[in-house]
């Protein structure tokens, strides 16, 4: 950015808020889905660095978190940055979102941070479009769902039905369930509101919410497994685990299993993580999406298949990235002047 025959400068510095960035995605559903996939082929081919993301805990407050997820992108995005984002649960019984996040991106040439950017929209963006090209990609060969069923319903399930409608899925029933029948009545009101076709249905037991869909998207903030039994999986649905501890070892052990990228699924006490722990090795993970995208892994359609995202920096940077472009093209950049003000090695 901003080279020219001088050599680098240093780039203007930009606050973007929730709205612009909510203005700059809404209805791109299908255009940040070939954002993630693409994303997730420069990962794959190596053009990416991400390492672990750090998880910051509290003594003091054991069920909430801040995860730092530095990364760096390559390919036409070409950008680096941290995500920095906060999970506090409680939040939700005080009538505020669980997650909020700031991300950061810096320039590829001066290492300056030229962004600030409101990232709880733009994380449930990228995990969103995540879900969404993994039940394209991994139905593939398979006979497409017509029942989706949802179980935990806070904001990323909205936003991963969004999506899912937004890239073309029609479903003949809907099926919910959640812990809370605040939440349940609250996705049942949404799903009404944007006129969501096809038959209703809120669940009071996680097995007939599996039992009636096949494809079940898991949302809960579930810590440790609480579905075990294998038999409720007998009809091979595909199943995007994007919360990631519900599945017990035994149904992962009876199921294809996809994840983003393996090192980093493998961690954190995952399901995935769990079933390693259990078994000693990998055996279990069939591959990555990308493995799947490129062909180098097919799914077979008479299993379960668990798709397990961990969630990749490099997907909130490209996204974010993609936000920051449009918000400069509509010439809407709210820039600090002098945010970087000691310019002058000597004064
Ligand atoms: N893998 C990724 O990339 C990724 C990215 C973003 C969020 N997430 C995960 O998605 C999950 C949902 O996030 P959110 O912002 O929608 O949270 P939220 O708090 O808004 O909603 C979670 C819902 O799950 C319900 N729930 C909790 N435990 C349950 C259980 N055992 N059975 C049924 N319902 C249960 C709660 O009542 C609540 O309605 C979180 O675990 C979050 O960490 C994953």
């Amino acid at each position: 950015m901003n080279a020219d025959t001088r050599g680098p400068v240093v780039p203007p510095f930009s606050v973007i808020s929730g709205a612009q960035v909510q203005r700059a995605l809404q209805g791109q559903e299908k255009q940040i889905t070939e954002l993630v996939e693409a994303t997730y082929r420069w990962h794959g081919a190596g053009d990416s660095v991400n390492p672990p993301s750090y998880f910051l805990r509290f003594p003091d407050r054991p069920s909430s978190r801040i995860i730092a997820l530095p990364a760096s992108i390559g390919g036409q995005v070409r950008v680096d940055g941290l995500k920095w984002i906060s999970s506090f649960p409680e939040n939700v019984a005080a009538g505020i979102p669980r997650a909020s996040a700031v991300l950061i991106l810096n320039d590829h040439e001066t290492g300056y941070p030229f962004a600030v950017l409101e990232s709880s929209i733009i994380s449930a963006t990228r995990t969103a479009a995540s879900a969404a090209l993994a039940a394209d990609r991994l139905s593939q060969g398979r006979s497409r769902p017509t029942r989706v069923g949802f179980f935990g319903v806070g904001l990323i399930a909205r936003y991963i039905h969004t999506f899912l409608t937004g890239t073309g899925w029609t479903f003949d029933e809907t099926h919910v369930f959640d812990l809370s029948a605040d939440s349940a009545a609250g996705f049942r009101g949404y799903l009404e509101q944007s006129g969501t076709p096809g038959r209703v249905t809120v669940h009071d037991s996680a097995e007939a919410l599996i039992r009636s869909s096949d494809l079940v998207v898991f949302a809960t903030i579930a810590g440790e497994p609480h579905v075990h039994d294998v038999s409720w999986f007998d009809h091979n649905p595909l199943v995007l685990h994007v919360s990631l501890r519900d599945l017990a070892p035994e149904v992962l052990l009876a199921s294809t299993n996809v994840v983003d990228d393996v090192e980093h699924c493998l961690k954190a006490n995952t399901s995935p993580h769990l079933v390693e722990q259990r078994t000693g090795n990998r055996d279990f993970l069939a591959g990555t999406l990308d493995d799947v995208m490129a062909g180098r892994v097919t799914v077979p359609a008479d299993r379960p298949v668990v798709f397990s995202p961990f969630g990749l920096g490099v997907l909130d940077l490209a996204v974010g990235k993609y936000v920051y472009d449009e918000i400069a093209r509509l010439g809407e950049l709210n820039v600090i002047e002098d945010f970087f003000h000691e310019l002058k090695r000597y004064g």
